[in-house]
């Protein structure tokens, strides 16, 4: 049939509604256009994806991320002031236990133990910016030992929208939320006075949180831990209405997780489909996890939300 595509994966469900295991990638040449794109519409489909024990490296996932748009970066983390392990790799995302020198964060450093604690409340990569993510994929370096938390776990976020009450859905469908990587922060710092701000004063990126996710037309539920309060709103009640949704998003039904078993296991996730956050665990100051992060920018017509194009500048945080 002219302009379907080749099919050269195996995808296979394993998820209550997201997540699916593919097979069929192979990383040591460059991941062929075809490929790439069968792989993007099975991701939209099922939101997670994970490929075991794959030689992919940072280049290879850099490049298969650049085959479906341009990506995001951390320049503006250094340009704030963080130090970065591969600061000659600016499209890495450092999501690892780890400081630039490659030693397991501690309580001595703040500024990771923030960010790596930040990770651990749910979240869509991006929702901070004016421009959030699309599509994220993270790599397996070096794992600490089973049983010791670290997996990651992800909701759907399009499943939960379609559960909810039409009469909720009627009431949100204009509500536009106000995020902050601030927030995350706050969320999961309470001992650190740093975070402790007045967050109506602080830079908002303001993105809708009912929306259509474009490539499947399902609505899609776009809250989480950098989304403070809802334009228009008094702080109490946007707070209010998105603890609800929450609580409603967050429910076991709606969770799939991700076990990394060895180096080399990598997922995909669409973050305009789905939540996610990284499980905390026992291996926090003890073991190494090494975990790698490519983002897409998205280019669907939600991508800046109410943001305007022309003034935004990325989020940096050090
Ligand atoms: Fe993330």
């Amino acid at each position: 049939m002219p302009g379907a595509l080749i099919k050269k994966l195996t995808i296979t469900p394993l998820g209550n509604f997201i997540g699916a295991q593919v097979e069929g990638l192979d990383f040591s040449e460059p991941i062929p256009d075809d490929v790439a794109a069968e792989l993007r519409a099975a991701l939209h489909e099922h939101g997670v994806l994970v490929a075991r024990a794959t030689n992919v490296t940072d280049e290879t996932m850099i490049a298969l991320g650049k085959k479906w748009g341009p990506l995001d970066n951390v320049l503006a983390h250094i340009k704030a002031g963080r130090r970065m392990r591969f600061e000659h790799l600016p499209e890495i995302f450092d999501v690892s236990n780890l400081d630039p020198d490659g030693n397991i964060i501690t309580k001595d450093d703040p500024v990771r133990t923030s960010s790596k604690r930040g990770n651990t409340l749910w979240h869509a990569d991006g929702a901070y910016n004016p421009r959030r993510s699309g599509i994220s994929i993270i790599r397996a370096v070096e794992l600490p030992p089973k049983g010791t938390g670290g997996q990651t776990e992800f909701l759907d976020s399009r499943t939960a929208y379609e559960d909810l009450p039409d009469s909720k859905k009627e009431k949100i469908k204009s509500y536009v939320g106000m995020n902050t990587l601030l927030w995350n922060r706050r969320l999961a710092n309470p001992d650190m006075p740093e975070f402790d701000l007045d967050f109506t004063k602080v830079p908002l990126s303001k993105h809708p949180i009912a929306q259509i996710h474009e490539p499947t037309g399902r609505g899609n539920l776009y809250i989480g831990s950098y989304n403070h309060h809802i334009e228009g709103l008094s702080i109490e009640e946007g707070r209010r209405i998105t603890d609800e949704l929450l609580e409603h998003v967050t429910q076991e039904k709606y969770k799939f997780t991700v076990h990394w078993e060895q180096a080399g296991d990598i997922a995909f996730w669409d973050n305009t489909a789905v939540l996610h956050r990284a499980a905390v665990g026992e291996y926090g100051e003890k073991y190494r996890r090494d975990m790698r992060r490519i983002s897409t920018f998205d280019d669907s017509k939600w991508a800046w939300g109410a943001n305007d194009p022309a003034t935004a500048k990325q989020v940096g945080l050090t």
